[in-house]
């Protein structure tokens, strides 16, 4: 009779935390003294911010319009938060609804010269509301491989309950058709693009994008978030700049960057607009966006509306740095929005530009890996409207100095 082998193991089973316990790269960061994340930000003017009481320029933000520190802006959010309280303490689809969000919908809607408006609590939750409720089973969801990380996590959740996630080379038109081609008539399609890419400011095509979009019959969904009071007539973004609103299905943002404050939307066609209020998991399971952030919304996008004067001055305040960072040697990606992002194309001189940067009272943006590719390591700035000559003289004239005596320049 054969015996029953018995397996006995002397080694526990893996543990799922060690992954944790061996990451070290933050760690190995810190202790050179580079490490550029999570400082925190003891006081905040829009302009200048205080890191440890150092004052410094910020040249990091997205706070285009400077609009975050405005005191109608502050007041609005104070009088309803007196009005309403802290939090709505549950989702729209139940309890979560004042009639603030319902306000600023239309509002929105009327903006953006869409049918209608639904807010989301976070930008990133309006991509993960937006791209699994429309792209199903067998469907194709077509994206730009330089989209912003909340658009690739919302495609591989629509991935994940079947849906087909196809990529195009960054803002290639002529890939996007070959990648069109090839996707069964039978099948759906939804194309998915940043209008302002984030890290390097550039914007769509979407002329092209358009073009191929009716003629492979797809739907087609623009993240404007670095795009609103920026490009566009009276800042109202990327279709708009294009005059192309009406061929543009759904055009979806943040409150987060020009809108001074925390939540996101999409506008679109009534029916769409709907169907994701009904189905979109990331609305109906989270709640809604405070009554202070929504009010302070309602009064950026009434400032934004009154006062094309701060888009001009952005615009023009960028342009200042671009051309003097340009003049002195430095490589730019390409961009006329309100980034100015510079690249340096190795991770540890990035490190250490950055650190050179903060000690001379200058905060920007470090951008290595795994925010993009290896060789594509930079410093990406953005300036506000509220930035004064000073202020970017100071950005360019110390930009100039380290960029000198890291080589860079
Ligand atoms: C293009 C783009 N989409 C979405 C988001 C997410 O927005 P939020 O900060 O409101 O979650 C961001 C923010 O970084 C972004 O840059």
């Amino acid at each position: 009779m054969q015996r029953k082998q018995i397996y006995t193991t002397v080694e526990k089973p893996k543990d799922l935390f060690k992954k944790c316990f061996d990451f070290t790269l933050a760690d190995a960061i810190k202790e050179q003294g580079i490490y550029p994340f999570f400082h925190p930000i003891d006081e905040n003017e829009g302009p200048v911010v205080s890191f440890e009481g150092r004052k410094v320029v910020m040249a990091g933000s997205n706070n285009y319009l400077g609009l975050t520190s405005d005191p109608r802006v502050k007041e609005a959010s104070i009088a309803a938060i007196k009005k309403y309280g802290t939090s709505c303490s549950g989702s729209r689809y139940m309890t979560g609804t004042v009639t603030l969000h319902i306000e600023l919908e239309e509002q929105l809607a009327d903006f953006f010269e869409k049918e209608r408006c639904l807010l989301f609590s976070t930008g990133y939750q309006t991509g993960q509301g937006i791209v699994p409720t429309l792209a199903q089973r067998g469907e194709y969801i077509v994206s730009d491989r330089d989209n912003h990380a909340s658009l690739v996590a919302a495609s591989i959740m629509a991935q994940g309950a079947g849906a087909n996630l196809v990529r195009y080379n960054h803002n290639n038109m002529d890939d996007l058709e070959r990648v069109l081609q090839k996707i069964p008539d039978t099948a759906g399609r939804l194309i998915i693009s940043d209008g302002v890419f984030s890290v390097s400011g550039e914007i769509v095509d979407l002329p092209r994008l358009v073009e191929l979009a009716k003629k492979y019959n797809a739907r087609i969904v623009i993240d404007d978030a670095h795009a609103v009071g920026v490009i566009g007539k009276g800042g109202r973004g990327t279709p708009s700049e294009f005059d192309l609103v009406d061929e543009v299905d759904l055009i979806m943002g943040t409150f987060s960057k020009t809108f001074g404050s925390l939540g996101g939307y999409v506008v679109g066609e009534d029916k769409v607009i709907d169907y994701i209020k009904h189905n979109a998991s990331s609305l109906i399971f989270s709640a809604s966006p405070t009554p202070a952030s929504v009010a302070a919304v309602l009064t950026t996008l009434k400032i934004i509306r009154e006062e094309p004067q701060l888009g001009e001055r952005l615009v023009a305040n960028t342009d200042y740095v671009r051309q003097g960072l340009l003049k002195a040697g430095f490589t730019l990606m390409p961009s006329r929005t309100a980034i100015v992002t510079v690249l340096i194309a190795d991770q540890m001189k990035t490190l250490h530009f950055w650190k050179r940067l903060f000690e001379a009272g200058v905060y920007v943006n470090a951008f290595i890996r795994p925010g993009v590719m290896p060789g594509h390591e930079a410093l990406r700035t953005s300036f506000m409207a509220t930035h004064e000559k000073e202020h970017l003289d100071k950005v360019i004239t110390e930009f100039c100095t380290i960029g000198k005596e890291l080589g860079v320049i």
